[in-house]
This record gives C-alpha cells, structure tokens and sequence, in this order.
C-alpha cells in the first residue's frame, strides 16, 4: 500500500502562475511576475500548499484533480467592497443614463443616503443573508478573500450592527473577510449642518467602541469634496491609529482636495479610486508604501471619462491593485474576473497587471501578503482553476465564467467540475 503524502494534489495544469511576493508589492509588472510553471502540479496538506513543481510527479494523495492543462493561479482578493447593505438604487442608475450625475443625486438626499435608510431597517439576519448570498456569487468567480466596508450605518448602533454581520460573515462562509470601518462614508441626515458634530461621534464613540470589540482592521474616509475635507480624514484616520486600524482613504474619485497626500502622514495602507490624483500624491503614495487600489466598475457604472494616471503610477513605482468596489450606487460588479478586464479595457492595464493587482497586490492592500495572494510552499491553498490556455485569456473572455475550480483552504468551494478521489 502506498502511503499517502498529501490530501490534494492538483496534476496537468497547463500554465501555473505562481506570482512570487518576495520582494515586496509587484511593480514593474510584465511576463516574468507572474511565476509562470508549465506542465506542473500542486501539492495540499492541512490547508496549505506544500509542494509546487513541474512535470507529473506520482505523489499518492488522497483527492486527484485533473486540471486537464488548464491555468491554476491564486484565488482572485478583492481589496474594496462595500458588500454589506440593504435596498437597490436602479432609480438612481436611469437618473444618471439621462444625465443627472452621481455627487448631484446625492446632495439631493440620494445616493448613500438613500442605502443608509434601508440598511438601518434591516436586521442583521436579512442583512447576513443577502450578503452571504452576494459572497456566494463572487466565490463562484474566483474571490476568495474580501475586504468588507461599514459605512451604510452611519450610527454607531448600525456601523456595529454592520460589522457584526461582517464577522457572521467570516465564521459562517467560505470566503474571507477583511473588515473596515468606514463611519466617514457621509454625514448622516440627523448631523445635517454639524458635520463637526459627527466627526466628534466617530472619533469618540465610534472608533474606541469599534476597535474595543476588535470589529474591524482598517479604517477608512471618504475624503472628497461635500464629504470630508483633508483635515477632517486627517484627525479621523489618526485616531484610527491610536486605536489599532491601519488607514485606508477614498480619494480623489470626483475632485481633487489633496487626500492622496495623506498618505504618508496617516501611513495609508492604500489609497483607492484615485483617478484625479497629481504627482504629489503619488510620491506620497511611494513614501508611505500604500498600494493604489483601482476602481474601474465605479468609472463604467458612473460613466466617467477621465481615468487614473496609470502611467505616472508605473513610473513612480507605485504598486496597483484593483478592487471591485462591489455597492448598490456606484457599481454593482461584484466579479473580479469582470473588474480585470475593465481595468484593461478601460484603465489601459495590460493582462499581466490586471492578474498582479487581483492576487498579490491586493494581498498586500490588506495586508494579508504573508499567507495568501501567491501560490508558495506554506500560504494558504487558495487556488482558482480556469478553463484557458494562456493567462492572457482571463481578461480576454468578458463577463464569461470559465472557473472549472475554486478551491478554498485546500477544499473545493465552487466550480462546474466535479473532483476525482482517489483513496489509497
Ligand atoms: O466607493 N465613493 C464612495 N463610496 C462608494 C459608493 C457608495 C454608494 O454609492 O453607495 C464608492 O464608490
Ligand atoms: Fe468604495
């Protein structure tokens, strides 16, 4: 009898990309970042990746999956969504296809406002299941981690209740969650005209309490002009600090007021949307080490013409990831593998940066870069196998799911195939 050496082995894939992350967030993005093995396998144990190699070794293991020379490359991290809320805002979307913009419908009491309403309503069992429900359809297009928002609360029994959900959601599903507290999201309607009066709410109540249940891990503001100026994000995010969250920062999205060059100063983990951003927001991106998250599903759903500066990015060595930004206003793309095509389609990214900045910089934007986000010996089994030859058909095939496997922790999670076993 043969001794078994593994509990998974994944044989025949075609093109494995491993995406090494020794150095550091990838920049200078091409061929060679993506760790290509042809012809290689994949060895599970405990959850974990145990052995990578090319060829077919004969290893006995207790399941087989034949990857049938398909691609095998880290399971798709979405490092921004806001998964958590209740209502729709389609109103909102024919408003904007017949010309009314997105920071108008807002000021007139829409937009957040409107999700803030409905998500108060809701219990946090309907607001549980209408999220797993929304996690189980990005599971079954690659996502395997998700970074999960507050922010549709805006009080702080609601931005609780929010996270607690996000925890319900992290012991309850398969996929993981990186939770954020976004209190700064808006200024809710009961602070109108004392704007001065909510930020005092979050600083006071809000963040000590919240990081008092260890609810969250970052803490995030939506800097921009009618929402909180620089100063404001400033003093938020410090006091996110103090008390335990790394920083994150919505900037840069409509306007420009100088967000982005918080970065250094709050140590920004990551700035995201930044498609007005200058120079000097980047250089203080560089300085910081944050990783510019891209959002290019909320530039299709608000029809925005104008796009990050991408090639001041690669000049400067700014590190990019690209999110989903998965809400009910902005963009209700919730599929990675959709959100990296745009990203080439619309952000001029090439295929090999779309991929980069879905696994291991988006590891790094939530800073989970030590245990998934690549495929190495000892990081979590998070594996995605997709019927393609070559990776550069992953954005290639818009809006069309040919996940064959999801595998998850060293388990099978999601895909159209059903898996060999063989017990020895
Ligand atoms: O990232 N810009 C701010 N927040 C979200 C949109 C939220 C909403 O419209 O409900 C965003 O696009
Ligand atoms: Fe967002």
């Amino acid at each position: 009898m043969k001794t078994v050496e593994c509990d998974i082995l994944i044989k025949n894939i075609g093109q494995l990309l491993t995406i090494p992350s020794k150095n550091g967030p990838v920049i200078n993005t091409n061929r060679e970042s993506l760790g290509i093995i042809e012809n290689a396998y994949v060895s599970i144990e405990d959850g974990k990746i145990k052995d990578i190699g090319r060829g077919s070794k004969e290893i006995a293991a207790k399941k087989i999956i034949d990857a049938e020379d398909c691609i095998a490359l880290p399971g798709f991290i979405d490092p921004h969504t806001h998964l958590i809320f209740s209502g729709t805002r389609e109103k909102e979307f024919s408003m904007r296809i017949r010309g009314k913009d997105y920071l108008t419908i807002m000021q007139e009491g829409g937009g957040i406002k409107s999700t803030v309403k409905a998500t108060r309503l809701a219990s946090k069992e309907e607001l549980f299941s209408v999220s797993a429900k929304r996690l189980d359809t990005a599971l079954s297009w690659g996502t395997t981690t998700c970074e999960v928002k507050s922010g549709y609360g805006l009080s702080t029994a609601d931005e609780i209740k929010m996270l607690e959900v996000a925890s319900l959601l992290q012991r309850n599903h398969t996929v993981s969650i990186a939770p954020t507290f976004l209190g700064a999201h808006e200024v809710p309607e009961e602070f109108n005209g004392n704007k001065r009066g909510y930020v005092d709410l979050i600083i006071h109540e809000m963040i000590p309490e919240i990081s008092k249940r260890k609810l969250a891990r970052f803490c995030d503001v939506f800097c921009e002009k009618e929402v909180f100026n620089r100063k404001e994000t400033e003093k938020i995010l410090n006091e996110g600090l103090k008390h335990g969250f790394h920083a994150k920062i919505h900037t840069d999205e409509f306007y420009n007021i100088g967000g982005t060059e918080l970065a250094e100063k709050v140590n920004a983990v990551s700035c995201d949307h930044l498609i007005c951003t200058n120079d000097k927001g980047l250089s203080s991106m560089k300085k910081a080490g944050s990783i510019a998250v891209l959002l290019p599903g909320t530039n299709l759903f608000l029809m925005k013409k104008e796009i990050p500066p991408v090639d001041k990015m690669r000049e400067l060595t700014v590190p990019i990831a690209i999110g989903s930004d998965f809400n009910p206003g902005s963009s209700p793309i919730i599929a990675m593998p959709v959100i990296m095509s745009l990203s080439c389609l619309l952000y001029g990214l090439t295929p090999e940066e779309a991929i980069v900045g879905a696994t291991i910089n988006a590891a790094y934007a939530i800073k989970e870069e030590g245990v998934i986000g690549s495929l190495e010996e000892g990081k979590l089994a998070d594996i995605v196998i997709i019927d393609s030859k070559n990776y550069e058909e992953i954005p290639y095939w818009f809006a069309q799911n040919r996940i064959v496997y999801v595998i998850k922790g060293g388990r099978v999670v999601a895909g159209k195939k059903k898996f060999q076993t063989t017990e020895d």
